[in-house]
């Protein structure tokens, strides 16, 4: 039994057995070739064992948000080839529009043990994210058991990401999924203490129950980036030109009170970063400075925490031992921007913790400032650590059966 109280891939027994697998291939793709295939390297260990075990493993996943059905730019086509070298061993790409075709049909039908099989992109059927029936029956229809294994759509109630369980009931969670529940779950429910959390990104609404829920479990809560900037508001300070949120005050401030309440202690940039405007493109050249946070000129727009702030939140870091992220500090996708983040992910990758980051942007930061091996977790979901961070349910591990 794992963990999670879920049966595991460890458990089901395949030999002989079609195996309909969820992954999350939704990888990162510029004209038709794959710039990132860390999602398709994290599948790999549930795959191999399926294979090991004698099982004919045929693999869904989405790609993209296609809107209307088919298109070619969407296809998984390219994910099959690049599986395939991984594996060393020849992937099936079953190409039907409608997922669920003549060509998966005949796959699975002349599959051997071991052998493996992609289907096309869940998402070019309509139903898949209105979780309607008639394509969970047809996923149902190709196989005797079921693997979730795609932590990174586990947030979402789709076919295939949770209804097809309603027809195929001997079930699963892979190893990524397991992994991904260990690190997060455990630095959030079971942390060693000092717990540090740090969020950033652009926007205090995308992260409301975070905070909220975050709250209730650290020692402290570090704030940067965009979102910095409503919390500074909220206090009464001027933030010129910066990204605020101005329905948000008042939420910012009960999240100030209730953080002195649980005498957590909140840490919020105590110098920021500004220029005139945002960088356009985002990785032009750009004239900045460094100003206090409460005194940021009007016709000034915050875009990195200052100096200070990066000494303050290093040392914290440093201090725990634990350690969550989720957002970039400042715009890091420019040169001049880029140094909150850096100072973050360093001192990540310097303390004696255990460091977890939340996926989606600060993952991508840590692996482009090249931190990326010395994190003891990335995560390779974005909404869906979100949303494990904010104490959701999640549907995708909620369908399977206990163990
Ligand atoms: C992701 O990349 O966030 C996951 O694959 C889920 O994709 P979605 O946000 O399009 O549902
Ligand atoms: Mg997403």
């Amino acid at each position: 039994m794992s963990s999670l109280g879920k049966k595991t891939v460890e458990e089901l027994s395949v030999s002989g057995k079609r195996v309909l697998v969820r992954c999350d291939f939704n990888v990162p793709m510029k004209d038709g070739v794959i710039t990132n295939d860390n999602r398709i390297v994290a599948a790999l260990p549930t795959i191999k064992k399926l294979i090991e075990n004698g099982g004919k493993v045929i693999l869904c996943s989405h790609l993209g948000k296609p809107k209307n059905g088919p298109e070619e730019k969407f296809s998984l086509a390219p994910v099959a080839v690049r599986l395939s070298e991984l594996l060393g061993q020849p992937v099936v790409f079953a190409n039907d529009d409608e997922v669920v075709g003549e060509n998966a049909k005949a796959a699975v039908a002349a599959m051997n043990n071991g052998d493996v099989v992609l289907l096309q992109n869940t998402r070019f059927r309509k139903e898949e994210t209105k979780n309607i029936d008639t394509f969970s029956k047809d996923l149902a229809s190709l196989a005797d058991c079921y693997v979730n294994d795609a932590f990174g759509s586990a947030h979402r109630a789709h076919c295939s990401t949770a209804g097809v369980t309603e027809f195929i009931k001997d079930t699963a969670v892979g190893y990524l999924m397991e992994k991904e529940i260990r690190y997060l779950g455990n630095a959030v429910n079971d942390p060693v203490r000092p717990f540090t959390a740090i969020l950033g990104g652009a926007k205090v609404a995308d992260k409301l129950n975070v905070i909220d829920n975050l709250l209730n479990k650290v020692d402290t809560l570090i704030i940067g980036g965009g979102m910095a900037y409503t919390f500074l508001a909220a206090k009464g300070y001027g933030i010129g030109t910066s990204l605020v949120d101005e329905t948000k005050l008042d939420y910012c401030k009960d999240m100030m009170k209730k953080a002195e309440e649980k005498g957590v202690q909140l840490l919020l940039p105590v110098d920021t970063v500004v220029a005139a405007s945002f960088p356009d493109p985002i990785d032009a050249p750009i004239a900045a400075e460094t100003v206090a946070s409460n005194s940021i000129p009007a016709d000034k727009m915050g875009l990195d925490i200052g100096e200070e702030t990066r000494k303050l939140f290093s040392d914290a870091v440093l201090n725990s031992k634990t350690v969550v992220w989720n957002g970039p500090m400042g715009v890091f996708e420019n040169p001049t921007l880029a140094a909150g983040t850096l100072a973050v992910a360093k001192a990540m990758a310097d303390a004696d913790a255990t460091t977890v980051i939340g996926g989606g942007d600060s993952a991508a930061a840590v692996m482009q400032l090249g931190f990326g091996d010395q994190m003891t977790h990335i995560s390779t979901g974005g909404g869906a650590s979100l949303e494990y961070l904010e104490g959701k349910e999640l549907p995708g591990i909620a369908c399977i059966q206990n163990a």
